[in-house]
C-alpha cells in the first residue's frame, strides 16, 4: 500500500516510480489478498499488449469484503440514501455487505451464470445495484452496467456488443418526481436482443409489470433459500472484471474492457491519495453506477480501502435544492464528490438552499468530469466548502479506470480550474502538432500518457483495432486521451476540453457521430453535423446544422420531432438544444465535415474562421450564419 502524506512524500514516489516503476505498483500491490502473489509487475509497452500483475491470483469481491472481516465486519460499508427524503435509508455493515453479496452471488449461479459469462445490469440506483456488482465479481462473470437512461436501442445494442446472455433489472427507476418503468424498456430491448435467456428483476417500484416465463425471474423468489456463503472463485490478475460503455467517433458503442488486478490496485491507490478518507469518515460519490465515476469511487475504490460508501437514488434538485445539503448534514457525510454541471444547476438556486444546513462535517469537496469553470469552482468553495474544505479536481476517464491528474486533499495545493498535478505514477506529456512532446514546462497541447498504468483498459472488447485506431495511433507511443490541456511554469495541467468528435453534456460523453446517425433517420433530414458549444449549466450542449430535402420544414414540428427521435434511439442525455436548418455543410475537397467552423458558428462567432482556402464550398459559411437557429 502506498499513502502519501505529505508534499516530501509526493515528491519521494513521483522519483521512485519513475526511477523503479516495477518497484512502486509492486509497493502499491502489497496490502491485498492475493491467492497467488504476483511476481510479474508490468509488461509491454503502450501500442502493444500491456499487463499488470499477470501471473497473480485474486478475487476482488474477496479484497472488497472478505479482508475487512477482522478489522471492520461491524462499520457500515454502505448507506444507501432513497430517492425520497420521507423514505427511510438502509444501511450495511461489512458483514451485512457480505451475506448480500453471496446471497446474490449464490443466485446467479443457480440461474447458471458462469465464470466468463457477460451481466448486463440495467438498474436504479438502489443497493442491490451494488450487490449485483460485487456477486458478479465474486463468481468471476464481467459485469457489464448500463445506465439506466439509455433507450432500448442503446441498451440492446450494449447486450449484442457484449454477447450477454444474462440481464439484471430493477422494476422502475424512481429519478425525482418521476418514475421512469425500467422493466418495459427492458422488454422493448429484448425483443431485439433475444440472446438473452435470463432476465433477473429486482422489485423495486410498484408499477404493474408483465413476466415473461421462464425468460423473466423475480429476485426476491430466486434467492429463496438460497445460501449466504458463497467461496469467491479465484481469477487470474489479466481475467476481465467489467466492460464499461462510453461514446466513440462512429455510432457503434464502444465497450471498455478493464481487467481484475490492475484495476484493484489503480482503484485503491488513487481512493486512497486522492481523497486522504480516514476512519469514521463518510464518502458519497453522487454518480450513477451506470458511469466510471460510480465504479471506481462509488464501489470499489472506497470498499477495497475499507471505507464507508453512501449511495443515493435521487437527483440534487429534487424535492427541492437543498437535497444534497440535507443529505451530507443527515448522514454527516465527509467526503462529497460531484460533477460541474450538478454544481452550476444548484448555482443557480441562489443561496436560499443552503438555510438551516451546517455542511460542517465536511472536509474534502470532489469535482469530475468536466472542465470546472472558476465561477463554479469558487462558488463550491465558499458556500459549500464554506471557504475551509480543499477541493480536488480530478482529470480521468473511463479508459484510465482512475483518476490521474489531481489534487491530493490537504496533501497538495490546489488551483481553481486545474486538476494540478499528476499521480505519482502517472506520465501525462502535451504533444505539438507535429507529435513532439511540448519540452517547456509551460505549454499546451494534446494531452497524452507516455507510460502504462495498472487501471487502463487493456482494450474495446472484441475490437482491439479499434482500441489502437482510437487510443494509439494518432500519437505512436503514447495513449491519446483526447483532450486538449496546458501546462503552467509549475507543472500543474489544466484541462481544456476535448479535440476529438466527443461532446460532454451535463458530465455524459456523448460522440457527434451517434447523433448524427440518430438525426438523419428523420426523413425530411438529407444529412446533418453536430457539434458543441458552451451552455452555462450543461457544460456543453448540442447543435444541430440540418440539410433538409424540404428548406421551407414547420421548425418546431421538426424539432419535436426529432427531440424524440433522439430520445428514442440514444435516450433524453443526448438530446440537442437547438438547430439551423442550413444548405449545406462546410466541408473539405476530401469531403470532411470542418467542425471547427461549425463549432465556432455554434459559439456565436461571426468573422475569424481561420483557413478556409481547403473548403470546397467557401460561400457556405455565410449562409450558414444567416440560418434561423431555433
Ligand atoms: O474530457 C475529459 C472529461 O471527461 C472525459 C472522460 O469522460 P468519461 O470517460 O465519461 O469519464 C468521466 C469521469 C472520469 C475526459 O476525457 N473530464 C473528466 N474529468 C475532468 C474532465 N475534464 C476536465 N477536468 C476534469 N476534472
Amino acid at each position: 500500500m502506498i499513502h502519501i502524506k505529505t508534499q516530501a512524500d509526493h515528491d519521494k514516489y513521483t522519483k521512485m516510480a519513475r526511477t523503479d516503476r516495477d518497484g512502486f505498483w509492486r509497493e502499491a500491490s502489497a496490502s491485498f489478498f492475493w491467492r497467488k502473489a504476483p511476481k510479474l509487475i508490468s509488461q509491454g509497452k503502450l501500442g502493444e499488449k500491456v499487463t499488470w500483475f499477470e501471473d497473480s491470483l485474486l478475487n476482488l469481491s474477496e479484497n472488497c469484503l472478505d479482508r475487512h472481516m477482522a478489522s471492520k465486519a461491524n462499520q457500515t460499508a454502505l448507506i444507501w440514501e432513497p430517492n425520497s427524503p420521507d423514505a427511510p435509508s438502509r444501511s450495511f455493515t461489512y458483514r451485512e455487505l457480505k451475506r448480500e453479496v453471496e446471497v446474490f452471488a449464490n443466485t446467479l449461479k443457480k440461474l447458471g451464470v458462469k465464470k466468463g459469462d457477460r451481466v448486463v445490469i440495467y438498474m436504479a440506483m438502489i443497493p442491490e445495484l451494488m450487490f449485483s456488482v460485487l456477486a458478479c465479481a465474486r463468481i468471476g462473470a464481467v459485469h457489464c452496467v448500463v445506465f439506466a437512461g439509455f433507450s432500448a436501442k442503446s441498451l440492446s445494442a450494449r447486450i449484442e456488443d457484449s454477447g450477454a446472455e444474462f440481464i439484471i433489472i430493477s422494476s422502475g427507476a424512481a429519478r425525482g418526481a418521476k418514475c421512469i418503468p425500467l422493466k418495459g424498456i427492458v422488454d422493448d430491448a429484448l425483443m431485439m436482443s433475444p440472446r438473452v435467456k435470463t432476465c433477473l428483476a429486482i422489485k423495486h417500484t410498484d408499477e404493474a409489470l408483465s413476466m415473461k416465463t421462464p425468460r423473466d425471474v423475480w429476485y426476491h423468489e430466486a434467492s429463496i433459500g438460497v445460501s449466504d456463503s458463497c467461496e469467491a472463485v479465484s481469477v487470474s490478475g489479466e481475467d476481465p472484471l467489467f466492460i464499461l460503455y462510453t461514446s466513440g467517433s462512429t455510432g457503434k458503442p464502444k465497450g471498455l474492457l478493464h481487467t481484475t488486478a490492475g484495476y484493484m490496485v489503480y482503484a485503491e491507490y488513487t481512493f486512497r491519495n486522492v481523497f486522504q478518507v480516514q476512519q469514521g469518515d463518510l464518502f458519497w460519490c453522487t454518480a450513477d453506477l451506470g458511469w466510471i465515476t460510480g465504479h471506481t469511487y462509488l464501489t470499489y475504490g472506497p470498499l477495497l480501502s475499507g471505507a464507508t460508501t453512501l449511495m443515493f437514488e435521487g437527483i440534487p434538485t429534487w424535492p427541492d435544492a437543498s437535497r444534497f445539503w440535507q443529505v451530507i448534514d443527515r448522514h454527516q457525510v465527509t467526503h462529497f464528490y460531484t460533477a460541474p454541471t450538478a454544481i452550476r444547476t444548484l448555482e443557480a438556486f441562489g443561496l436560499t438552499p443552503f438555510t438551516g444546513v451546517a455542511l460542517d462535517s465536511l472536509k474534502v469537496l470532489g469535482s469530475v468530469g468536466e472542465p470546472i469553470n472558476e465561477e463554479a469552482w469558487q462558488w463550491y468553495f465558499e458556500n459549500v466548502g464554506r471557504s475551509r474544505v480543499p477541493i480536488v479536481d480530478t482529470w480521468w476517464q473511463t479508459e484510465t479506470g482512475g483518476i490521474m491528474i489531481s489534487t491530493l486533499a490537504g496533501v497538495t495545493p490546489a488551483l481553481p480550474t486545474f486538476a494540478t498535478l499528476p499521480l505519482p505514477g502517472v506520465e501525462p506529456v502535451l504533444l505539438n502538432s507535429d507529435g513532439k512532446e511540448v519540452a517547456t514546462q509551460a505549454g499546451e497541447g494534446a494531452l497524452c500518457i507516455k507510460e502504462p498504468w495498472p487501471g487502463m483498459a487493456r482494450t474495446v472488447f472484441g475490437d482491439w483495432q479499434r482500441y489502437q485506431d482510437t487510443y494509439l495511433k494518432a500519437y505512436p507511443g503514447y495513449y491519446f486521451t483526447g483532450d486538449g490541456a496546458k501546462r503552467d511554469d509549475h507543472g500543474n495541467y489544466r484541462i481544456t476540453g476535448r479535440i476529438d468528435d466527443i461532446i460532454i453534456v451535463s458530465g455524459h460523453n456523448i460522440g457527434t457521430a451517434e447523433v448524427e446517425d440518430a438525426l438523419d433517420l428523420h426523413p425530411s433530414v438529407v444529412e446533418s453535423a453536430v457539434v458543441g458549444y458552451s451552455h452555462p449549466v450543461k457544460g456543453q450542449g448540442i447543435h444541430g446544422f440540418l440539410i433538409c430535402s424540404d428548406p421551407s420544414i414547420d421548425r418546431d414540428k421538426l424539432k419535436s420531432e426529432l427531440l424524440t427521435l433522439v430520445t428514442r434511439e440514444l435516450g433524453p442525455i443526448a438530446k440537442p438544444e437547438r438547430f439551423q436548418v442550413v444548405a449545406g455543410l462546410p466541408k473539405t475537397r476530401s469531403g470532411k465535415i470542418m467542425r471547427r467552423i461549425l463549432r465556432k458558428i455554434a459559439e456565436a462567432e461571426t468573422k475569424d474562421f481561420g483557413d478556409v482556402s481547403t473548403l470546397l464550398n467557401p460561400e457556405i459559411v455565410d449562409q450558414i450564419l444567416k440560418a434561423e437557429i431555433f
